[in-house]
């Protein structure tokens, strides 16, 4: 059985598509099985009314908004909970697509005109749009379940590439500054079909720091010229929607949250090149309260995280150029010991270490079967 996960284990942005990239090569198929259009690198086939719904309701939220993408992910996500969503079949069956698309107009257009003061969707012009769409990628719409199952008991290679990260994770992530599906290596089961006995190399990705875009806590964040100096190094800007990100130092409580809630078993460490330079290199061992207590475990009350702050261990820097690095002995022993501190801590062997953006910049510490 030859099947990966390439999971996210931060707050989205880890460089999931690269490692997906260097697998796919040797994958007979790939499947996305969670998320939509908010992830940096996706086809579009938008809703109109999610994502008016979405960008309403952010507006009228002011303050307390979740910086979402605005491409209707939580609305469609509701949809599907409440029963009354649109399913990709459906665009096959033009009546069954009517009764459905009616429906959805009615109560949306309520929402639009009486709670935001909008104008409303006419059915006819988004049923017509709907039915077009259904002639262009109906020929791609298959039974997903039996197919990537039968890939599985035949032996094919199968690559399972989730969107987003644990941290948005719905259930496990900073709720509700969260996105709407399940990121976690468990979503491959809910989302595509496939039990968890069908699952063997569930592999975690991470960057060397850390980044946050949307709204949300974020103990480690670096609001100072370290900060800024990542995302200019980094080039750290939202691929989606182009909005800066947020930077900081590498929280190991987080993180270990996340792996734990994957069961990861190898582990990927992206954009370490970046880090060149730093003379002193901190990482979040702990979180600490007002009177000194510490914690070792993250916490599910999203509000308590903001009084909460991160107890560091300051690791020393290197200055070297590692962007050509192919093996980890050609590390700095400063930044081999960076490495080496995350594994003891995760308890978690690296697979690979990025040190570039370019596809070839990559150190593979082992085979993955
Ligand atoms: P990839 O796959 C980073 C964030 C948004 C917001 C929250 C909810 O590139 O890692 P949503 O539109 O999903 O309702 O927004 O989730 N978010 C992402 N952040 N990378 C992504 O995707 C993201 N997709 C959603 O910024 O905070
Ligand atoms: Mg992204």
């Amino acid at each position: 059985m030859s099947t990966y996960v390439v999971v996210g284990l931060q707050y989205g942005d880890e460089g999931k598509g690269k490692i997906t990239d260097v697998l796919s090569a040797k994958s007979d198929y790939v499947v996305r099985y969670q998320g939509g259009n908010n992830a940096g690198h996706t086809v579009h086939a938008d809703f109109p009314y999610h994502i008016l719904l979405d960008t309403y309701r952010e507006e009228a939220a002011g303050n307390g908004k979740i910086g979402t993408t605005k491409r209707g992910i939580g609305p469609c996500y509701e949809d599907k909970f409440s029963r009354c969503g649109i399913r990709a079949i459906d665009l096959l069956h033009p009546e069954i697509l009517k009764t459905k698309l009616e429906k959805n107009i009615k109560d949306k257009n309520i929402q639009f005109e009486k709670v935001f003061n909008k104008p409303t969707l006419d059915f006819d012009t988004v049923y017509n749009q709907y039915l077009e769409f259904g002639k262009t990628i109906g020929h791609r719409i298959i039974d997903s379940v039996t197919e990537i199952n039968d890939a599985i008991a035949k032996d094919k290679t199968v690559l399972f590439e989730g969107a987003q990260a644990l941290m948005l994770d719905v259930d496990f992530g900073t709720y509700p500054f969260v996105t709407s599906s399940s990121p976690s290596t468990g979503g491959v089961c809910s989302g595509a079909g496939v039990p968890p006995t069908s699952l063997k190399n569930l592999i975690g990705v991470t960057k060397a720091y850390c980044t946050r875009v949307g709204n949300g806590p974020f103990l480690t964040e670096l609001d100072d010229a370290q900060g800024e100096k990542i995302r200019a190094i980094g080039h750290e800007f939202g691929a989606t929607t182009g909005r800066p990100r947020r930077c900081g130092w590498l929280d190991l409580v987080a993180l270990k949250h996340a792996c734990t809630i994957n069961g990861i078993n190898h582990l990927v460490v992206t954009k370490l090149d970046v880090l060149s330079g730093f003379e002193t290199i901190k990482v979040c061992t702990a979180y600490k309260d007002k009177n000194e207590t510490q914690y070792s475990h993250h916490t599910a009350l999203t509000e308590e995280l903001y009084d909460l702050e991160p107890v560091y261990k300051s690791l020393d820097g290197w200055t070297e150029d590692i962007s050509s690095a192919t093996k980890l002995s050609d590390l700095p022993q400063n930044a081999q010991k960076y490495l080496q501190f995350m594994q003891d801590f995760l308890s978690i062997d690296l697979y690979l270490v990025s040190v570039g953006p370019d596809r070839a910049q990559n150190i593979i510490t082992k085979e993955l079967f």
